[in-house]
C-alpha cells in the first residue's frame, strides 16, 4: 500500500519515510520504545493515553542498507523495508518481530441463504468481514506465541488464537468468551515467545480489531476503521520490564488512599439512608471490617447528578456524616447523562455553555438514561471537563470521599450513539467514532482533577469504561458481571490482564452483580475478592441480596475470615501500591510475568499472584474441596499450615469451603496490620512480621495513608533483611514521616517476639 521508499530525513529525532504513496515514521522513544506511525488521518498522533514528554531524546543511529533502512539503539535494530514494512530485532541480532509479508487468508464466507437459515434460528450471526481495515498492521506469527494483555477481554489468560475488539460496550448479558468487547479499550498486548518478548501499543481509539492467530496460524494483526496507523513496539528483557515501559508511556497508578484498600459494601438497591444506616450498624454489630459504603443512582434526586434525593435519603450529606462518625466513608455513582429537564441547574448550565455533545445539525444530542432524556457532557472539550471537575464540589461538600463514574461508554437505551454525533478533541471538533473508546476515560480524568482541586487528599475514582492510560486517574471494576461460577473464574485472568495492560487497581463485583448468589459462591468469591486490588461487593436490583449475613453462620464466618484477612494484609497491598507506581506492575499478577519461563504458568487461569510472594490458588468451582495447586520453581510455605513444598511441582491441597489455598515464598518477611474494624479506627503503630526461612530482603513504605505529602518526602521506608542463618534486621531507610512504629511483632514458626522500636537498626535471632 506504501509502495517503494523514494527518500527519506531525520528531524529531531524522528525517521521520516518518504514512499511513493505515503510517509512513515519511526521515532525511537527511549531506547526500548519504538513508534511506528503514519498519518493515514492526521498530522499529529492526538494521543489520550500518552501525556506529557515521553521521549527521551536518545541517541539513535540511521544506516542505509542495500533494500532496507536500519534504525540502531542501544537495545533494538529496527528495518524498514519497502511498502513501511518494519521488522525489529534485539541488539544480539535476533528476530524479535517482524511484519507479514504476504496477504491475510479470510476464512471462508458463508453464503446469503445460509445466513439467513442462523438468522432465522435466532443466531447472532456477526458481520461477514472479509475486508482489510483502514488501518491494518499484519505480523508474522513465529509458531509458539502467547498473547497476554489487552485489557478486561473475556476467555482465559493467553490470548493466542482469539480475536477481540475494542469498542467500549455495555452488554448486560452474561459475558462469555464469544465477546468481542466489554467495557474498556486497552490497545496493548503482550508477545511472549520461548526466547524473547515484547509489547505493541496500538495507540488508536476508533473501532478497534485484534486477531491473535485466529484468522490463520501465520500471522496475527490489529487494525481500526480510521485513524492513524500509530503503534508502539515496546521491547524489554522480561515481561515486568514491558509492563514497566507500557506504563512509562501511558502513566501508572498512583498510590490510594490506605481506606481505599480495604472492605467496600455497595448494593443498587439500598433505596433509602435507612437502608444503608441498617448495613453499616450490621458490619459494625458483627465486627466484619469495613471501610466504604457506596451510594447507588437511587440517592439521587431523579437519577440527576449532583443533587441528593432528600425524600428518601434525608437532609443532604447527613447520612455521610452520620455514618463517618462510626468510620465509614462514602463513594457516590455519577453517571455521564444529564437529565434533560429545564430548570435543572446542570442541564440548563451545559446548555449555555455549549457543553453537551451535539448532532450533526448543530442541536443538542438527546438519548435516555436512567433520568429519562438525557444529554452527554463533551468530555473531550478541556471546558467540560473543567466544569464537571468543578460539579465534585458539590459531593466533597457533603462528605464524599470518592466518586464511582457508571455507563460512561456512554451506555444509552435508545441504541448506540451514531458515529457522527458531533464532539470535541481539545481545540477541534471530531465525532463520536472518534471518542466514543475515551469518553470514560476522559470523565474520569475531569472526575480525578475535581476531587483534587476539592478534596485535595489522593482522589478515589471509580469506572466501568477506560482507555490506556486511564490507570493514572482511576481504579475500574469489571462491570455487570453476575452471579455463576463461570465468571468467577473469569475474574483471575480478566483481572491479571487488566494488570498487565496497565490498569493495576481493579476487581470485580465480589458475588456477582446479576443472577442470585449462593452461600457456596458467595464465599468462594470473597476468598478471591480478597486479594483483588479492589474489594467490593456489589449486586443489583432484582437479584438476591449479597451482604455477609444472608447466608448463614457458616458463610458469615467465611466472608469475616477473608475480610479480616484483607485487613491484616493491607500494609502489603499498601506496599504494592507504593511499588507499583514506581513499576506499573499490579498487585495482582499472573504467575508468567515472575515465571516466563515456565511452560506451566503460560496458560494458568486458576491461581495468581500477590506481589512476587505470595500465590493464591482459589477454589473456583462449586462443590470442589480440595485444588490442584501448581508452584513455580523454588521454596514455598503454606500460609495456614507452614508446611514446606518444593516449586515446579503440581499437588492436590485440601481446600474446605473455608479454605483459600495461599502460598508464600521462602525468605519472605510478610508485614501485617493488628486487628481493626475500618482505617482511621487506631493508631498504626505496630506492625506484625510473618517471617518465612530462607534468604530474603523487603522494603516496606509507610505513610499518612491519604495526602500527597510522600512525594515531598514525608514517608518512612524500613528495609527487613532475613539470612537463612536465622538473623533478621530492621533498618529505617528513609525517615520523613513522623509517626515511626513503635513495635515490631515478629512471628517464625508459631513464635512470637515483641521488641520496641525506636528508629536504630534492630538484628534479632528468630
Ligand atoms: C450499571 C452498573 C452497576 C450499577 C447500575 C445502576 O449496571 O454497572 O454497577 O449498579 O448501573 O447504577
Amino acid at each position: 500500500m506504501f509502495g517503494n521508499r523514494k527518500a527519506y530525513e531525520v528531524k529531531e529525532g524522528v525517521v521520516t519515510l518518504f514512499f511513493e504513496k505515503g510517509i512513515g515514521q519511526i521515532t525511537p522513544y527511549t531506547d526500548e520504545i519504538i513508534n511506528v506511525f503514519s498519518p493515514t488521518m492526521c498530522e499529529e498522533h492526538r494521543s489520550k493515553a500518552i501525556e506529557g514528554e515521553k521521549k527521551a531524546g536518545i541517541h539513535f543511529s540511521v544506516t542505509e542498507r542495500i533494500d532496507h533502512l536500519e534504525i540502531t539503539t542501544a537495545a533494538l535494530k529496527v528495518c524498514v523495508y519497502d511498502d513501511f514494512k518494519v521488522d525489529f530485532y534485539d541488539k544480539e541480532d535476533r528476530l524479535l518481530c517482524a511484519d507479514y509479508r504476504g496477504d491475510r487468508k479470510f476464512g471462508m464466507a458463508i453464503s446469503e441463504k445460509f445466513l439467513e437459515f442462523l438468522r432465522a434460528e435466532g443466531h447472532d450471526v456477526p458481520e461477514q468481514s472479509d475486508e482489510n481495515y483502514a488501518v491494518q498492521v499484519v505480523k508474522k506469527m513465529e509458531g509458539d506465541e502467547c498473547f497476554y494483555g489487552l485489557g478486561d477481554k473475556t476467555g482465559f489468560l493467553n490470548k493466542r488464537h482469539y480475536d477481540y475488539e475494542m469498542w467500549n460496550s455495555d452488554n448486560p448479558q452474561a459475558h462469555t468468551d464469544a465477546f468481542k468487547a466489554l467495557y474498556k479499550s486497552i490497545p496493548f498486548f503482550i508477545t511472549l515467545r520461548r526466547d524473547c518478548v515484547y509489547g505493541i501499543f496500538f495507540d488508536n481509539t476508533y473501532h478497534s480489531y485484534f486477531d491473535m492467530g485466529k484468522e490463520k496460524d501465520d500471522y496475527f494483526f490489529f487494525g481500526a476503521n480510521a485513524g492513524n496507523l500509530d503503534y508502539y513496539f515496546i521491547a524489554g528483557v522480561n515481561m515486568p520490564q514491558i509492563v514497566k515501559n507500557y506504563t512509562y508511556l501511558t502513566g501508572r497508578t498512583p498510590l490510594p488512599q490506605l481506606f481505599t484498600l480495604g472492605y467496600h459494601q455497595s448494593r443498587w438497591g439500598y433505596e433509602t439512608s435507612a437502608d444503608v444506616r441498617a448495613v453499616a450498624a450490621k458490619y459494625r454489630d458483627l465486627d466484619i471490617p469495613i471501610d466504604t459504603i457506596h451510594l447507588d443512582i437511587d440517592y439521587m434526586d431523579q437519577y440527576k447528578v449532583f443533587t441528593w434525593n432528600e425524600q428518601d435519603f434525608g437532609e443532604p450529606g447527613a447520612l455521610i456524616k452520620d455514618l463517618a462518625r462510626d468510620g465509614f466513608k462514602v463513594v457516590t455513582i455519577i453517571d455521564p447523562g444529564v437529565k434533560l429537564e429545564e430548570g435543572y441547574a446542570k442541564y440548563d448550565e451545559g446548555i449555555a455553555g455549549g457543553y453537551f455533545a451535539k448532532t450533526p445539525e448543530g442541536e443538542t444530542y438527546v438519548n435516555a438514561v436512567w433520568p429519562g432524556d438525557a444529554v452527554f457532557p463533551d468530555f473531550g472539550n478541556p471546558v467540560v471537563r473543567n466544569w464537571w471537575a468543578d460539579n465534585q464540589k458539590y459531593l466533597v461538600d457533603l462528605g464524599v470521599r470518592g466518586v464511582w463514574n457508571d455507563m460512561n461508554e456512554p451506555a444509552s437505551f435508545r441504541g448506540e450513539l451514531p458515529e457522527d454525533v458531533v464532539f470535541t478533541d481539545e481545540d477541534q471538533p471530531t465525532n463520536h467514532a472518534a471518542m466514543h473508546n475515551v469518553y470514560g476515560h476522559l470523565m474520569a480524568k475531569a472526575t480525578y482533577e475535581g476531587l483534587k482541586k476539592y478534596d485535595g487528599r489522593r482522589p478515589f475514582v471509580i469506572t466501568r469504561a477506560c482507555y490506556s492510560g486511564s490507570q493514572k486517574y482511576t481504579t475500574a471494576w469489571t462491570g455487570d458481571n453476575q452471579s455463576l461460577w463461570e465468571h468467577l473464574q473469569m475474574a483471575i485472568p480478566q483481572l491479571c490482564n487488566m494488570g498487565l495492560s496497565g490498569l493495576a487497581y481493579v476487581g470485580t463485583d465480589v458475588g456477582g452483580f446479576g443472577a442470585d448468589v449462593t452461600p457456596e459462591l458467595l464465599s468462594r468469591w470473597v476468598e478471591v475478592g480478597c486479594f483483588s486490588p479492589l474489594f467490593r461487593n456489589h449486586s443489583s436490583k432484582g437479584s438476591t441480596r449479597q451482604e455477609p449475613w444472608l447466608f448463614g453462620e457458616e458463610t458469615l464466618q467465611i466472608n469475616k475470615k477473608y475480610i479480616e484477612l484483607r485487613y491484616k494484609l493491607l500494609p502489603y497491598m499498601y506496599d504494592l501500591f507504593w511499588e507499583c507506581e514506581k513499576t506499573g506492575l499490579a498487585p495482582m499478577r499472573p504467575l508468567i510475568l515472575h515465571y516466563e519461563k515456565d511452560e506451566e504458568a503460560k496458560n494458568e487461569n486458576g491461581e495468581f499472584l500477590l506481589g512476587s510472594k505470595m500465590l493464591v490458588a482459589p477454589v473456583v468451582e462449586q462443590g470442589q474441596t480440595h485444588k490442584m495447586v501448581y508452584l513455580p520453581e523454588g521454596v514455598w510455605y503454606d500460609y495456614w499450615t507452614g508446611e514446606k513444598k518444593e516449586g515446579k511441582n503440581f499437588f492436590i491441597r485440601e481446600a474446605p469451603l473455608d479454605v483459600c489455598p495461599i502460598y508464600v515464598k521462602a525468605g519472605t518477611i510478610l508485614p501485617n496490620y493488628e486487628p481493626m474494624h475500618y482505617v482511621g479506627e487506631h493508631e498504626l503503630d505496630t506492625l506484625i512480621l510473618d517471617v518465612y526461612d530462607g534468604n530474603g530482603s523487603y522494603i516496606h513504605y509507610q505513610d499518612n495513608g491519604e495526602d500527597f505529602g510522600y512525594q515531598s518526602g514525608e514517608y518512612n521506608q524500613y528495609e527487613f533483611v532475613i539470612l537463612a542463618d536465622g538473623t533478621l534486621t530492621i533498618d529505617l531507610l528513609h525517615q520523613g514521616y513522623d509517626k515511626l512504629y513503635k513495635k515490631f511483632i515478629i512471628r517464625h514458626k508459631g513464635h512470637t517476639q515483641e521488641f520496641a522500636f525506636t528508629g536504630k537498626k534492630l538484628t534479632i535471632w528468630l
